[in-house]
């Protein structure tokens, strides 16, 4: 019997456990056929509110973490020295030969820093993503850990051009598609089965559905009453469906700006998996400035505004149903889109629900 593959997956924040998800149940499938794999899931514990993390947890069936940093909130480098630290000896007693990292929050850059310093191969999913920002702490995650990572898993042919670019090496990069994606298809019988619709008393398909949580927006307290009045002004068009985010709700109560809500404003706590996936694909309108959320509005073909002046997905832009906006711009931007079909644009390759094989095949194959 050859010694197993031993595999390390990390998951610190809300939007790495849609793509860790996928990864799981194929290591399980493969194990399960005989492959000489193991794993290891460890979470860093970087979102910790049940609404940000158990609920997705138990909605996407994965195990509870093997592990569990609790690292919590703090400052940018308190977060990440954290993590480092309390991850470096995760690693020192589980001897992995391969970590996969996801997506670009702080999570994955510190862990990908350990495992460079340890000499433990990194595999990233999600990689070669740029929004040329260098103000958004996602970019410096994503150009620390695809600098460090030696197997690249890119969603789009823009990233691996990207990458190329920068330089990196072909054979450490594959264009396998989105991960994410692969959540989305196996969880969309439960998320047409969710009620949130019901409870939240709407009645018709015309309704936007809003996330925002960037810092770019929320943390300035003028920015934020202009969103906010904004918000209410489309309220008066269609019933706005806004889950908050903690970080939100947080700078709305430390900058005094009021939160309105009322019968066609509906701000509620953050929502699970399978509603925001439910009411992504009924929207009549997405309006975010999440990752996540411009590439399920693109899979379901529903008009999504981004409040931000670039992306790193530009595939949803190219292909896709997402528009970037800005907050003078946005009441313009909402009537074209209205004046719009309700549904347009089409799914980026291998967008498919097959990427979760491909990243496993990869990794075999440079193991
Ligand atoms: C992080 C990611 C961002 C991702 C977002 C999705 C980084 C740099 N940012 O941003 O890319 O889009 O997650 O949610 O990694 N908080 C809670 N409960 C929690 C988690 C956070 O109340 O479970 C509050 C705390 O007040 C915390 C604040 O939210 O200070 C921000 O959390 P943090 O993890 O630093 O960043 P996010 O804004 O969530």
């Amino acid at each position: 019997m050859p010694s197993p593959l031993r595999i390390l997956l990390v998951a610190g924040a809300r939007p790495n456990f849609m793509k860790i998800a996928p990864l799981i149940r194929i290591i399980q499938t493969r194990i399960g056929e005989g492959a000489p794999l193991a794993y290891r899931l460890v979470h860093t514990g970087q979102h910790y509110d049940d609404r940000m993390s158990a609920v997705f947890f138990n909605e996407l069936g994965i195990p509870a973490p093997d592990l569990n940093l609790a690292v919590g909130s703090g400052s940018h480098a308190r977060q990440t020295a954290d993590i480092m630290t309390k991850f470096e000896v995760v690693c020192q007693q589980e001897k992995p030969d391969w970590v996969v990292v996801v997506g670009d929050v702080n999570s994955t850059m510190a862990c990908s820093l350990v495992c460079a310093k340890m000499e433990i191969q990194i595999a990233h999913v999600e990689a070669g993503l740029r929004s040329f920002d260098r103000t958004m702490p996602e970019e410096i995650n994503r150009l620390v850990t695809d600098a460090l990572a030696d197997l690249l898993l890119t969603p789009s042919t823009d990233a691996s051009e990207n990458l190329r670019r920068e330089g990196i090496p072909e054979s450490k990069v594959e264009f396998v598609g989105n991960v994410m994606i692969d959540a989305l298809v196996a969880n969309l019988e439960q998320a047409r089965a969710s009620t949130l619709p019901h409870r939240l008393g709407l009645r018709t398909a015309e309704f936007a559905y809003v996330t925002l949580h960037r810092p770019a927006n929320v943390d300035d307290a003028s920015r934020l009453a202009m969103i906010m009045a904004e918000l209410r002004r489309l309220s008066d068009r269609l019933p706005v469906i806004f889950p908050m985010h903690p970080r939100t709700r947080r700078m709305c109560a430390e900058s005094g700006v009021a939160i309105e809500a009322n019968a066609a404003l509906k701000i509620v706590e953050p929502i699970g998996y399978h509603d925001s996936l439910c009411l992504t694909e009924n929207a009549r309108l997405v309006l975010t400035d999440s990752g996540g959320l411009q590439e399920e509005s693109t899979y379901f073909r529903t008009p999504c505004l981004t409040l931000r002046p670039n992306t790193e997905r530009p595939v949803t832009v190219t292909l896709g149903s997402n528009k970037l906006t800005s907050v003078e711009r946005l009441a313009t931007d909402i009537d074209d889109l209205l004046a719009r079909d309700a549904r347009f644009g089409s799914i980026p390759p291998l967008w498919d629900g097959h990427t979760a094989e491909r990243i496993l095949d990869s990794m075999l194959a440079h193991a």
